[in-house]
């Protein structure tokens, strides 16, 4: 192990008491010695008592907020050279801007990992250490790394906007497609194309809707809110809406529900089955079936969707749920709408449920297998 600093003093300022402890749990297991602050003004006598060599503080606290926190310690004895960290749950270019205007060194943005925790506190006593010259090189790869970070998080917001905002407009757009369908005295081609029209709304609902999840998930905030959800009720629902993209692709769904039901996050179940036959519809051949099965196994429920295409090669099984993995490429790809999301969302929904999910040889053909923990 690398040489610790000899007992280095941090100071974490955090309101909420959870936070503190385990910035001091993980800081302490590495020989630092830990100051605690609640509040900001505490931090600010926390910081002249105990003159720290690196703080690690919270941006959103209620009275005195980490930017006007940092700004004090700038002016106190001392309060120059410390490095100081900040923690924020906002990972929007506004807090980053008022970070580094107020004077911190770094941002970090929870949930904090501890092995990066302290990864970045290493390195910010390190560089605080080091010669004027070499600093200099320091700062110049610091002001790269915030403009990264910067660009990061306009993009993410960016995405976020552009996701959110395409939500209603596509729904409204599947809406009144369905209200032309109504209208019995529509020809038969204006039919078609409002068919059509619902179809691509629909697919790029699901790719909005997935994109919006994985991005949750990403940020830790994809909580499932478990219900116990009718199986076969739920299954029968999804292949309903599936049916005519299906038979225009001379393919029969068929639906062997055997596990009564499941507790699990109706939304997030539907759109993952919805995404898993969907992308067997995409790839079996003309003739052949579709099935949704579903049955108990042991303390879980297995549900399964299997097609006759051309599988996927054991090689690719583990890859293919990472995001924008696409099998086939080139001509395939080109006339598909997809993007590679739709089994990165299915793994993520699957796994906020702590359940798995992989992919089998159905000898022709691929099955894709869910397993949610269920032990009632
Ligand atoms: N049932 C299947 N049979 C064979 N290959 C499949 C099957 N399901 C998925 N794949 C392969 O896995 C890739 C990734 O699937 P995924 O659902 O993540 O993305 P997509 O369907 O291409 O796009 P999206 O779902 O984002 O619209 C697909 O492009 C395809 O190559
Ligand atoms: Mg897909």
């Amino acid at each position: 192990m690398e040489q610790q600093e000899p007992r280095a003093k941090v100071l974490v300022v955090d309101d909420n008491e959870q936070n503190r402890a385990l910035a001091q749990a993980t800081l302490e297991d590495e020989g630092y010695e830990v100051v605690l602050a609640a509040t900001g003004e505490e931090g600010i006598r926390q910081f002249e008592r105990h003159a720290p060599a690196c703080v690690l503080l919270d941006v959103r606290m209620p009275g005195m907020d980490g930017f006007a926190v940092c700004a004090r310690i700038r002016g106190l004895p001392g309060g120059e050279a410390a490095p100081i960290l900040f923690l924020t749950a906002l990972r929007d270019v506004d807090t980053f801007d008022g970070a580094l205007r107020a004077g911190g060194d770094d941002f970090l943005t929870k949930p904090v990992r501890p092995a990066e925790l302290l990864a970045r506190v290493q390195t910010a006593l390190r560089l605080r250490r080091l010669g004027a010259e070499l600093r200099e090189h320091v700062e110049v790869v610091r002001q790269q790394r915030d403009a990264l970070m910067r660009l990061q998080l306009q993009k993410e917001q960016l995405t976020a906007f552009v996701v959110h905002d395409l939500k209603n407009p596509v729904s409204s757009m599947d809406l009144h497609a369905q209200f032309l369908l109504r209208d019995r005295a529509l020809s038969e081609p204006a039919r078609d194309s409002a068919r059509h029209i619902r179809e691509q709304a629909r697919s790029l609902l699901r790719l909005i809707y997935n994109l919006l999840d994985i991005s949750k998930s990403e940020e830790g905030r994809l909580a499932p809110e478990r219900a116990r959800v009718d199986l076969r009720a739920l299954v029968l629902e999804v292949l309903a809406a599936l049916e005519i993209g299906a038979s225009a692709e001379g393919l029969a769904l068929k639906e062997a529900v055997e596990a009564p039901a499941v507790l699990a996050d109706p939304d997030l179940l539907r759109r993952a089955i919805e995404n898993l036959v969907e992308n067997a519809i995409h790839h079996a051949p003309a003739g052949t079936a579709v099935t949704v099965s579903a049955a108990r196994a042991g303390a879980a429920v297995e549900i399964r969707v299997a097609d006759a295409g051309p599988g996927v090669p054991a090689e690719m099984r583990a890859r293919i749920f990472e995001r924008f993995v696409q099998l086939g490429g080139g001509e395939q790809a080109a006339h598909r709408a997809g993007r590679g999301l739709g089994l990165t969302f299915c793994k993520m929904a699957v796994e906020a449920h702590g359940g798995r999910i992989w992919v089998e040889d159905n000898a022709p053909g691929a099955v894709f297998c869910m397993r949610f923990p269920d032990d009632t």
